[in-house]
């Protein structure tokens, strides 16, 4: 059997976990989200959700996952969960490749735009429409609508997804991350300087931050914590299965603080770029939310500014770079649990997982446009799999999970894996957690949960 594989090294794995926890959750959701939920005040909610909550079901994946060493469904099998508990690991898996399918087809998406920037032709006029606010949008309408390119660029992706994931965890997702994190930071500090320095600085940082304690009702605090599961990638088995690759003297605690304090990191970055950009050109009424964010209201900016190609050219490249080291660690759940439930060759594992989403993401890209009749409860397949994997799988996960560890798991598996000790009086701190995960974490998570569907 060949040698169980694992990060090579600290950098590696700190950049490959930061690589799937940065993604479009920071980019896009968390800025407007952020801005239209009260500025600062959201923020600190957000932070002490961070904190209080996704740091310690983070260190149950990562207790789980380095533990039981093996998929999500393995690793519970290895810890000597009784029967049924595998199924926790079973819904974290379906929800991650749920996920994929759309996922792949907004990187899709970005890997178009960086295109059309590098060519020129997002900026290219088109007859009869005089404002900018139309361009981009019937740009980005037209683009979604039409069956071949969402489809081409779905598939561009994932074939991209599936040559580095070929190359295994060190030489494929380890050393892509190494590469691609940096220059993704690089990226981003460029992008403050240049949003800082614009003349409506002050006033875009007054828009995103200005604290507005009114607006934090029950549900907003819901939607924080919700973000930051989001974020952190919690709940769908892809922190058991990166952390199956940890070291056994990797330090869970200081690994999971820094990747969350870098995933916030980034995305308060990307509030303070998008804002004073926005309020500098005036386009604060624009659409801030989500896609329309990026592909309508971003290119708007750019073309105000000198550099209009190069500066579009660099975000998107930011934006593909976040994207694609996010589903690098999505479809690594899949295939890791292929590898080691089916005792299969890493190759054929890859394949049988990256195959089959050429049919469902294709089917899913066409969703916003030529399949955009067909519904499932109202919804787009496109909105339907976003809201059954993340309002749903995501937040039910978390909860199991907090369970089995608090009050199923092995006695000390948890404040072992936090100490990195076999046994012993456990550290003060540790045990908190192990109690915060045993009492606090799930109901909380639950009462998000319950709240959300109502
Ligand atoms: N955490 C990443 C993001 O914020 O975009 C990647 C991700 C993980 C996205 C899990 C979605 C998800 F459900």
């Amino acid at each position: 059997m060949a040698k169980a594989a694992q990060f090579a090294s600290k950098l590696g794995l700190i950049a490959a976990t930061v690589g799937s926890a940065v993604g479009l959750g920071n980019i896009w959701r968390f800025p407007a989200e952020a801005q239209a939920n009260g500025g600062a005040a959201f923020v600190i909610i957000y932070i002490i959700c961070v904190f209080l909550l996704g740091i310690p079901v983070m260190l149950a994946e990562f207790s789980i996952g380095r533990a039981g060493r093996s998929d999500a469904v393995g690793a519970f099998k290895n810890l000597g969960a009784g029967k049924g508990w595998w199924a926790v690991g079973a819904l974290a898996i379906l929800a991650s490749y749920l996920i994929l399918w759309f996922y792949m087809v907004v990187a899709g998406w970005t890997f178009e735009y960086l295109m059309q920037s590098i060519t020129g032709a997002l900026y290219e006029p088109i007859a009869g429409i005089t404002d900018e606010d139309s361009l981009f949008s019937a740009k980005m309408h037209t683009y979604i609508q039409t069956a071949a390119g969402p489809l081409v660029n779905t598939f561009i992706v994932l074939a991209l997804n599936l040559v580095i994931l070929l190359f295994g965890v060190q030489k494929g997702i380890e050393r892509m991350s190494t590469i691609l994190m940096p220059l993704l930071f690089v990226l981003l500090a460029v992008f403050c300087v240049v949003s800082l320095t614009l003349p409506g600085a002050a006033d875009g940082v007054a828009f995103f931050l200005h604290p507005d304690f009114s607006k934090i009702t029950p549900a907003v605090v819901l939607n924080a914590l919700g973000q930051s599961f989001f974020s952190l990638s919690l709940g769908m088995g892809i922190l058991i299965t990166y952390a199956s690759y940890f070291p056994a003297d990797t330090k869970l605690p200081r690994t999971a603080m820094t990747v969350s304090v870098l995933d916030l990191l980034v995305a308060i970055m990307m509030g303070l770029i998008i804002f004073p950009a926005v309020t500098t050109f005036g386009l604060e009424n624009h659409t801030l939310e989500g896609a329309a964010l990026v592909f309508i209201t971003l290119p708007e900016v750019f073309t105000r500014m000198p550099g209009t190609q190069l500066w579009s050219i660099l975000f998107f490249l930011l934006l593909l770079v976040a994207a694609l080291t996010s589903t690098l660690s999505i479809a690594e759940v899949s295939v890791k649990f292929v590898q080691d439930r089916f005792k299969m060759r890493r190759a054929a594992a890859c394949a049988i997982v990256l195959c089959p989403l050429f049919l469902t993401s294709g089917v899913t890209a066409l969703s916003q446009g030529p399949l955009s009749h067909i519904t499932i409860c109202g919804m787009t397949i496109f909105d339907f799999l976003d809201f059954v994997a993340t309002d749903i799988f995501l937040p039910l996960g978390s909860i199991f999970l907090c369970v089995y560890m608090g009050w199923f798991a092995p006695a000390g598996l948890l404040t072992g894996q936090l100490d990195n000790s076999n046994g012993g009086k456990p550290r003060l701190i540790s045990r908190i957690i192990a109690l915060n995960v045993r009492y606090v974490a799930p109901v909380l998570i639950a009462l998000v949960f319950i709240t959300n569907l109502l």
